[in-house]
Order: C-alpha cells, then sequence, then structure tokens
C-alpha cells in the first residue's frame, strides 16, 4: 500500500485480503503500525514522524524491516500474497521494498490511495486514529491535531508513485477514479475489478434463503420446485418484516437467484426485484433430485468423498463449494458497488459463500456456516467489520 495517512489504506488493504483469502489466495495482513505499537509502544507524538528526526526514522526503518522480514518468510513459507499497510510515501522506502522483492524473487504491485476529500479524511481520522492505542486516555481533540502534524509530515516529504514504479493501481476519492500501470497480472486484475467496484457505501444487508420448497419437505436437493404451503408463509411473514425493517420510504434492492423459490418468495414483497443466474444454488450434477440417503445407496464413493472435503468436493458434472466462491464474485463486487440496502434471497450453499465474504470467513468453512431456513440474517456494517442478528420467522 502506498498513501498517507488517513486516505483509507487499511480499509482497502483489508478488502484486497478479504477478497483474495476468500478467492482462496492464502493472504496475509501486515500492519506497520501494529507493528510499530509491538517493537515500541504506543503514544508516540507527531514528532517521531517528522523526517527531520533521525532518531525516529532509524526506529521507524527498524519496524519496517521487521514488517518485510516477517512478509517474506511467509511468502516463501505457505504464503502467496503479503499485503504491506504502510504508507510507503517515498521513493527511497518503495525501492527498499522492490529490491528486496527481487532478491527474493517476489512480484511488487503498490496500490496507492488518494484522497482529496476533506471531509472523508476528517471522518477517517476522527472514527479510527482518535480511537487507536496511539492516542488512548487523550483528549479527541488533541489527538486530531496531533494527527493532523503526523499528517503534514508525512505530506512534505511524499512522492507519488509515478511511471518508474513498476506495477500500480491508484484508487482516488474512493474509487471515483482509478489510473493503472502494467498491471498485467491475473492476481492484478482482480484487484483492478475489486478497486472499481469498492465505493465504500455502508448499507445494511438481509440474507435469508427461500422459504421451504417442495423439495425441502421431501427431503431432495437441487431441482427446481415450488414453494410449500409452509414456505409460502414464510414469504409473507418476510414482507411483513421488511416493511418494519427497512428505512420507511428508503429504497430497498432484492436479488434473487433465478430459481422458483427464491423469486416465489420475494414476489410475495410486491417490489421489483433482480434474478441473478450467479446465486443459483450449487449444482448438484448427477445428484440433482436425489435425497441425501439415496446418495449413499446408490454413489457410496460419492458420499464419502463429500463427506472427506464438503469444500473441494465436486458433484459429478456439477460444483464444488470452491465452483460457487469463484462464480460469486460478480455478485460480492455489485456488492460493493450497490450504495442502497440490499436483501437477497438466495440458497443454502451460495449464501454460506457470500456469507463467507462479508463476515470474513476462511471459505474452507463455508459448508459448515449456519444458515437455516425461515431466519433472515441482518447484517449492519461497522468500520471495518459487519453486525450481525438473526430473526425466526417461523
Ligand atoms: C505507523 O507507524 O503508524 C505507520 C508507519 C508507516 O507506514 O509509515
Amino acid at each position: 500500500m502506498v498513501g498517507l495517512p488517513a486516505r483509507g489504506k487499511t480499509f482497502v488493504a483489508r478488502k484486497i485480503h478479504r477478497c483474495l483469502r476468500w478467492l482462496g489466495h492464502d493472504a496475509r495482513l501486515f500492519n506497520a503500525g501494529d507493528y510499530r505499537r509491538e517493537m515500541l509502544g504506543a503514544q508516540h507524538s507527531h514528532e517521531f514522524f517528522s523526517p527531520d528526526n533521525a532518531e525516529g526514522k532509524r526506529a521507524r526503518l527498524a519496524v519496517a524491516q521487521a514488517a518485510l522480514d516477517d512478509m517474506f518468510a511467509f511468502l516463501h513459507g505457505p504464503g502467496e500474497v503479503a499485503i504491506y499497510d504502510a504508507t510507503n510515501t517515498t521513493r527511497a522506502r518503495r525501492a527498499l521494498i522492490v529490491e528486496r522483492c527481487a532478491r527474493e524473487r517476489v512480484t511488487p504491485l503498490f496500490v496507492e490511495i488518494i484522497c482529496n476529500d476533506e471531509a472523508v479524511i476528517e471522518a477517517t481520522i476522527r472514527e479510527t486514529k482518535v480511537r487507536s492505542a496511539d492516542y488512548a486516555q487523550m483528549d479527541p481533540e488533541a489527538a486530531v491535531a496531533d494527527f493532523r502534524a503526523r499528517i503534514a509530515h508525512y505530506a512534505s516529504a511524499y512522492e507519488a508513485l509515478g511511471p518508474a514504479d513498476g506495477s500500480y493501481i491508484k484508487y482516488i476519492d474512493v474509487g471515483a477514479q482509478l489510473a493503472l500501470q502494467r498491471t498485467d497480472s491475473e492476481l492484478a486484475h482482480v484487484l483492478v475489478r475489486l478497486l472499481m467496484s469498492l465505493r465504500g457505501a455502508r448499507k445494511r444487508l438481509w440474507l435469508t434463503r427461500h422459504g421451504e420448497s417442495v423439495y425441502n419437505g421431501l427431503g431432495l436437493i437441487g431441482g427446481d420446485p415450488e414453494l410449500s404451503p409452509k414456505g409460502l408463509g414464510f414469504a409473507k411473514r418476510l414482507a411483513r418484516f421488511m416493511a418494519e425493517h427497512r428505512e420507511a420510504g428508503g429504497e430497498l434492492v432484492v436479488w434473487t437467484s433465478t430459481l422458483q423459490r427464491t423469486v416465489q418468495t420475494a414476489g410475495q414483497l410486491q417490489m421489483s426485484t433482480v434474478a441473478w443466474r450467479e446465486l443459483d444454488e450449487i449444482d448438484a450434477g448427477v445428484c440433482d433430485g436425489m435425497s441425501y440417503p439415496q446418495i449413499e445407496h446408490e454413489l457410496p464413493d460419492e458420499f464419502v468423498a463429500r463427506k472427506r472435503d464438503k469444500y473441494r468436493y465436486r458433484y459429478p458434472r456439477g460444483e464444488s463449494y470452491q465452483d460457487v466462491i469463484q462464480r460469486l464474485l460478480p455478485v460480492v463486487l455489485a456488492f460493493e458497488q450497490e450504495p442502497r440496502p440490499l436483501l437477497v434471497v438466495g440458497h443454502q450453499a451460495v449464501l454460506r459463500a457470500f456469507y463467507a465474504y462479508l463476515t470474513a470467513q476462511p471459505p474452507q468453512k463455508c459448508p459448515h456456516l449456519s444458515i437455516p431456513l425461515h431466519t433472515v440474517i441482518e447484517l449492519t456494517p461497522t468500520l471495518y467489520d459487519m453486525e450481525e442478528r438473526r430473526h425466526l420467522l417461523d
């Protein structure tokens, strides 16, 4: 990462980390501020960050080196992508990274966060910095003043990324603009798509499975069945629930799959909806329309293989959870881009995959996440995470 303090580097770095991990990459975040607090203690005043403070400069370099050492150890071990969340605002600091990458045969890509909106910067300072351990027990206004002085030190020595900086993405004014240089790798393409979609809007989100289907009643998987009478009852309760819970007069975006049971469930809301093919339930291939006891009896090898590794197991001529995650990426990107509150009416496996992204769970956990029928999961975004409430409408 590259950028002045309070420009949203950590927000973006965490989104990149979440997305790459969800897609199955072994990615890890290394935050320079955390290393500093760990190595030197918190509560450094702004003078520590001045480019004219030789002692501070030496200490900050040692912190940066420690983070880099850990990053390269991770990359030479299990790691695939290390995200270095630090200011890296001078050419000298970036040269250090590039040289080390060349020596260690690692490909660097810079992501520079530029923000010219004073209101966004002010909100970031008040929401994140003033509450950090750096300013524990300090009067908030004094903390803001100190942090602004810290920013000024970095700004006085700031050298933006330029033609000599190799591969980079500049994310400008919360995604209003993007500038790219040599972003040819497949991973860079994923980041470009993510950053193009990342608009930072915090909106409430409700997730629910369709109401009980005729197949649910019979214990069968897959297919395109209609709702059972019980399922229709849930759809009606969902419509009443959403009328009570959504902001009065505010917009609500409703997404379903293309399958009847989600479309019928959302139909009771009497609102316009968008049907996503990507939200269709996991494709059970040759097992579509069968019950689990039937699969165990007729296809015992498949039954055992699925039990052994439910995340990677792919139904013959169907999909695995891993496949579902890959095909859900457009939905995740559309979610990041959407500024309005959102209701998603989906299916068990796809919602497990989507929920894993939203709550930053390792993808391997997906098949075991609890997404029961007739339960609305309400997610309210906090600064970096989601607050969750579950409503049983049975
Ligand atoms: C910090 O110590 O908080 C950040 C150090 C840096 O990346 O410049």
